[in-house]
């Protein structure tokens, strides 16, 4: 409290989500497909575009809140190898999103211990975009709070393409009989970062969309029909609340 009978907001609201999820378990990781951003704005009229802007809004909050709960790693779909393939005037709108975001990021990521890493081909994109994703990954590397992932230009298999190719170069497949996942996983965009437990994708549609397809193996899978713009704290407890009812057993037996 600020002053007497005044929220001080951030500790408040911490406080408040650890007594709300004090018995729950928190994923360590948690990945989302934030769908539903075109289909959102077209039911009020508005052009798809409008519906990303909100989407990038609802970002900020969600990765607030995922920090809040105690979540270690958020990753988000923002991107994808497949997304050049849309009209270019949305393709730009979204590559506009990004640009100011890795922007205004810097402040805020600073201040909230955020460490971000952009995952993705990023030799595809403007010089000018990837040279912000530098600063920002720079800036921020030695964060000690939420790790928060972007996909950006990102596709599961073209990621294990580029794994390979890195592992070729580091002459890690020199010798077929000591080729194993942990060379892989070294070599994968998100090296270093516990694959998720819990991946969440909203708008309805039951599908990876060829998402961190390596990482996923053995992460618990939830679908929500809310639209991404509509996604917010409560739909998140939900989601981390159906994940505290899954067994996981990864192959094995209880
Ligand atoms: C899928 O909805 C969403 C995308 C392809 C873009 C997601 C991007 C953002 C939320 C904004 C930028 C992100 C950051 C990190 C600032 P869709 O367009 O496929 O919706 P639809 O299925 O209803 O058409």
């Amino acid at each position: 409290m600020t002053q007497a009978g005044t929220c001080c907001g951030f500790l408040c609201r911490k406080k408040k989500a650890e007594q709300t999820m004090e018995d729950r378990k928190i994923p360590v990781h948690v990945a989302i497909i934030m769908d539903g951003n075109g289909r959102w704005a077209k039911k009020r009229g508005m052009p798809r575009t409008f519906g990303h802007s909100q989407g990038a809004k609802t970002v900020e909050q969600i990765l607030e809140d995922a920090d809040e709960l105690g979540i270690r790693y958020l990753t988000v779909y923002a991107f994808s190898t497949e997304n050049w393939a849309r009209p270019a005037a949305e393709v730009k709108a979204l590559m506009n999103l990004l640009r100011r975001y890795m922007k205004t990021a810097l402040v805020k990521c600073t201040k909230n211990n955020v460490r971000v890493r952009v995952i993705g081909d990023k030799s595809r994109l403007a010089p000018d975009l990837q040279e912000a994703i530098a600063a920002l990954e720079q800036e921020t590397a030695s964060n000690t709070g939420i790790g928060f992932q972007i996909a950006i230009n990102y596709g599961g298999r073209d990621e294990i393409v580029r794994a390979v190719r890195r592992a070729c170069e580091k002459g890690l497949l020199s010798d077929p009989d000591a080729i194993d996942g942990d060379i892989l996983d070294s070599c994968l965009d998100t090296a270093g970062i516990p694959d998720p437990d819990l991946l969440i994708r909203t708008c309805g549609e039951q599908r990876i969309s060829n998402f961190l397809l390596w990482q996923l193996a053995y992460s618990e899978l939830y679908f929500t029909d809310k639209a991404w713009p509509d996604f917010d704290r409560k739909e998140l407890e939900k989601a981390i609340d159906a994940y505290n009812h899954r067994e996981r057993r990864y192959g094995g037996l209880l």
